[in-house]
């Protein structure tokens, strides 16, 4: 994919209702050419069938799996921090995913791969118990009751991504809106085989950086939720 042809790449109406809001955004210079330099070494589209994480990282390493990277931030300070595990970003936001390229490449990242389009197809195409860890943080919160339905922490959203992570592997959610994060808990806590790693809300973590989402919540006095769940 170049940057010239990255509308198109933008994923076809998914099979279920979807989980993002499709938007179109303007890209800078600096993410036009980190698009069209990086995309054919770090990028993927996502494919419909199966993902070989080895064969996509080149090595044999625990794989954190970021969904809804946005621009990138938190998955290039949190690689960079964490050298000996592998890192997946997978967004449908193009401008987001040719920032987050960009950050690979001024950071010098080898742990890093980006993925367009849906994340829930992505996870689909991975074996079962191949994760370290699932990393959602701040994600589209729906607060209409009409559209709760598009919630990414859903129940059978959940019993995926649990699927897919190896047993003692972790799934951390953070939100800021107050009833998502109430709903994630109750529907965390639902799941037969997921385990409350703090028993009630985690401490915030050093590890997880502060984004844009998290200052302006700070900034409107919400206070930020952390979810952190273990497969048993
Ligand atoms: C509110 S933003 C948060 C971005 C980032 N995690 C952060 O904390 O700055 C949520 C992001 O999730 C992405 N997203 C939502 N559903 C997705 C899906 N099914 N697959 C991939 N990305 C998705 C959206 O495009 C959006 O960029």
């Amino acid at each position: 994919m170049t940057a010239t042809d990255h509308d198109a790449a933008v994923p076809p109406a998914s099979r279920t209702i979807r989980t993002f809001h499709p938007r179109r955004g303007r890209m800078s210079g600096r993410q036009t050419d980190a698009l069209d330099r990086l995309w054919p070494t770090y990028g993927l589209d996502v494919p419909d069938g199966p993902v070989d994480l080895a064969e996509l990282f080149g090595r044999r390493a625990p794989v954190v799996l970021e969904i809804g990277s946005g621009m990138g931030d938190s998955t290039a300070t949190m690689a960079a921090a964490d050298p000996d595990r592998d890192y997946l970003a997978v967004e449908v936001h193009t401008p987001g995913i040719a920032n987050l390229l960009d950050l690979v490449d001024r950071g010098g990242l080898r742990n890093v791969r980006v993925a367009l389009g849906d994340a829930l197809d992505l996870v689909r195409g991975l074996p079962e118990g191949v994760l370290d860890a699932v990393h959602i943080f701040f994600p589209d919160p729906w607060p209409k009751a009409r559209h709760h339905k598009r919630r990414i922490i859903q129940p059978a959203h959940v019993a995926l991504l649990r699927s897919r992570l190896a047993p003692g592997g972790t799934l951390h959610c953070a939100t800021d809106w107050a009833e998502y994060a109430e709903a994630m808990r109750q529907t965390l806590d639902a799941d037969p085989e997921l385990v409350d790693a703090y028993g009630g809300f985690a401490p915030r973590p050093a590890h997880r950086p502060v984004t844009k989402f998290e200052r302006r919540a700070i900034t409107a006095g919400r206070p930020v939720a952390d979810l952190i769940y273990r497969r048993g």
